[in-house]
């Protein structure tokens, strides 16, 4: 067991192989125990954690408020309408301020720096709900949905279809350490970022697992287990709409891609979806883990906070990764 009581989870960049499997095995836990057998289970009471979010948000924040409630602790919403943060007051005093009230904070925010600000000027652990540059959260429940979908993780080769952002950039920090492999498909000009990517390389170098860029999704979707998309126009690109939707022409996820997949590939999407990026053939088929998928961020939202705050030990056999 190792403990993770008092960390950020700012990016899987920061966290062990081990620690990963870890945070899986307690959502395995977590899903199995309260959803499965209908525990009472409520390590969190007396805890409490603020929400903050500077864009809308679904499911991350559906998942922690109710996901922390059902831990026994407190979840507190903020809008950027209701707090000051960045507008009235600066991040490093709010930051210091909300220290005083809350056990833990997750934040989604526009620059990941801000993330860093709240980590390096709070005294509490930081969770990031979303950045420009990472979705952590969002990989953990992806491999969750896979382990459940597989069995293990190991060996399998994720194709990516679409912008070179947040989400794949988190799975280029994931993949390696879980041993799966990344052919990542981006139009020219939306590639990932040259420091993720070189950060990524070298991941991929150590834990002798293989990462692949190209401009072909077809060429990414070869024999690949898994196919995974995100919107074109991630909140915040809403005026570069028109030159989006021309650069990104081809990379629609249709079944004539998935031709080139391995026979049993399976599709993701973090959600909210466009039919730009996934047609309704493929997105309501039975290859579609969407739904799992969203369900899941539930189960790992609460592994990473409890991790945070306490020491949890499964009771439940841990998940051959
Ligand atoms: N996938 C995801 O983070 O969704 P929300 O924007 O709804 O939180
Ligand atoms: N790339 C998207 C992810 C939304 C969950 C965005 O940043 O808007």
């Amino acid at each position: 067991h190792v403990s993770m009581v008092g960390r950020n989870f700012l990016t899987l960049k920061d966290f062990s192989p081990s620690e990963i499997e870890q945070l899986l095995w307690t959502a395995a836990d977590l899903k199995a125990r309260i959803k499965g057998t209908g525990e009472l289970y409520t390590p969190l009471v007396g805890k409490s954690a603020g929400l903050i979010f500077q864009k809308r948000s679904t499911r991350t924040r559906l998942s922690t408020e109710t996901g922390v409630g059902l831990l026994g602790g407190q979840p507190c919403f903020l809008s950027p309408d209701d707090i000051h943060l960045g507008v009235n007051e600066t991040i490093k005093d709010s930051a210091k301020v909300l220290s005083g009230f809350l056990d833990l904070i997750l934040a989604r925010v526009y620059g990941h720096e801000d993330l860093e600000s709240l980590a390096t000027e709070g005294s509490v652990p930081i969770v990031n709900g979303l950045s420009e540059l990472y979705h952590p959260l969002q990989i953990l429940a992806d491999m969750q949905t896979l382990q459940d979908h597989f069995g293990n993780l190991r060996g399998l080769t994720v194709a990516w279809v679409g912008d070179g952002n947040n989400i794949i950039h988190s799975f280029m920090m994931g993949a390696p350490k879980l041993g799966v492999n990344l052919k990542i498909a981006t139009p020219k000009g939306y590639e990932t970022y040259p420091n993720v990517t070189k950060d990524a390389e070298e991941l991929a170098k150590q834990y002798g697992t293989q990462m692949y860029h190209t401009n072909d999704p077809r060429d990414a979707c070869e024999g690949a287990n898994v196919l995974v998309t995100d919107t074109w126009i991630s909140m915040g690109q809403e005026e570069e709409k028109q030159e989006r939707l021309k650069a990104f022409q081809g990379y629609q996820v249709t079944h004539k891609l998935g031709e080139v997949a391995a026979k049993d590939w399976v599709f993701l999407h973090c959600l909210p979806r466009k039919q730009e990026e996934v047609d309704d053939a493929v997105f309501y088929s039975e290859r579609s883990l969407v739904w799992p998928e969203a369900e899941n961020r539930k189960w790992t939202v609460m592994a990473v906070i409890l991790s945070l705050l306490k020491d949890h030990v499964c009771t439940t056999p841990k998940p051959d990764f």
